[in-house]
């Protein structure tokens, strides 16, 4: 019996990039035993809810689940199912890498880790309409919350995973300059933080300079961390310098709980027709090996994909090539 982890193949191009992973981790050798569970439209089809209770005790079992996309269905009273799973779980981190694979492209040697505030911000949810006179919708508003335990467990797991990977740089992206208590309180953490770690190099940067740098100089990064909001829109601005999001993994993580997924979504306009890239879903799965210290299985799952993709023989459509989801995986497993 291997270590219990919770998969969830997911909707749409889910469950055949699922099936791509599990078998490249069988072989590799991966000591996973895996506990299959539904949600989104598949949880709604034998369970009458997207986000079914044996799903969740499931995942309060393991501690560790691997998801491909879900379809959240549409209608009053369907929450989020990502969403959802984040908060139910406490998942504060949101860890996205972005690393060159294919060179010769727009950007040469990217190697980024964003680390991204899961919980609060702008996201936490709290919005109301203000009325004036007869309109009641004359204005709007929405709160971000910024708590010191909250920036301060963020941050922490930023230097500590730049520790873990041998990372030697944090940039810390704020906007402090005009929110200057929000944004301010997690800068003012960030320095504190910062003084523990000293082997790692700290550097602070206001988010609309991140932004131009990211776009002109992004292989000066290394580790970033930030708040929700502006980790939202980062993150896919990085998987945008390497290709976009068909080989984009992340991982949402909390206290002793994580959560590894591809960040794409169900890609319905070519489900079932056995052509989707597995990559973001393996990619997804050696993060997961990682966490649970299998660092070197997992790089020698990423160096056979990585291998095939620079190879450009067996690669699916979205790639340039013309492979199938199958035979990507085949050239995968060959290579291990
Ligand atoms: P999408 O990511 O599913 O598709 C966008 C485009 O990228 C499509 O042309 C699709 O064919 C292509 N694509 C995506 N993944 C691919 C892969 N692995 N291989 C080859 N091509 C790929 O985004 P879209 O169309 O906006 O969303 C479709 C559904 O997915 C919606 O129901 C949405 O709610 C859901 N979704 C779920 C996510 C999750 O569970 N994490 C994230 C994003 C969307």
């Amino acid at each position: 019996m291997g270590t219990p982890v919770t998969l969830i193949p997911g909707d749409g191009i889910g469950p055949s990039i699922a099936s791509a992973t599990v078998r490249i981790l069988e072989a590799a050798g991966a000591d996973i035993s895996f506990d299959v569970q539904s949600a989104g439209m598949a949880g709604l089809a034998t369970y009458g809810d997207p986000i079914p209770e044996q799903t969740l005790d499931s995942i309060r079992h393991t501690r560790v689940a691997l998801k491909g996309p879900l379809e959240t269905p549409v209608g009053e009273g369907f929450r989020s199912i990502n969403v959802a799973l984040r908060k139910t779980f406490d998942l504060y981190a949101n860890v996205r890498p972005a690393h060159t694979i294919v060179p010769g492209g727009r950007y040469q040697g990217i190697d980024i880790v964003l680390v991204r505030e899961n919980t609060e911000g702008l996201y936490v949810g709290i919005e109301h309409y203000i009325k004036v006179g007869n309109d009641a919708r004359a204005a709007a508003e929405s709160i971000a919350i910024i708590t010191r335990a909250g920036s301060e467990r963020i941050i922490r797991y930023a230097f500590d995973y730049a520790v873990k990977h041998g990372r030697r740089k944090v940039t810390l992206v704020h906007k402090a300059n005009i929110l200057k208590f929000s944004q301010g309180l997690f800068l003012d953490v960030g320095r504190l933080v910062a003084r523990e770690y000293a082997g790692i190099q700290f550097n602070e940067m206001i988010v609309d300079a991140a932004a131009m740098n990211l776009v002109l100089r992004p292989e000066k990064f290394d580790v970033i961390v930030t708040t929700n909001l502006f980790g939202d829109i980062l993150s896919d601005l990085i998987s945008g310098l390497v290709g976009g999001l068909g080989l984009a993994p992340g991982a949402n993580i909390g206290q002793g709980c994580a959560i590894f997924e591809a960040v794409h979504g169900t890609a319905p306009d070519i489900a079932g027709k056995g052509v989707a890239n597995p990559g973001a879903l393996i990619l997804a799965a050696c993060m997961m090996l990682e966490y649970m210290t299998d660092g070197e299985r997992a790089a020698r799952i990423r160096n056979a994909l990585e291998a095939v993709i620079r190879e450009g023989i067996s690669t699916t459509g979205d790639l340039g090539g013309t492979a199938s989801t199958d035979q990507f995986t085949d050239a995968i497993i060959a290579r291990l």
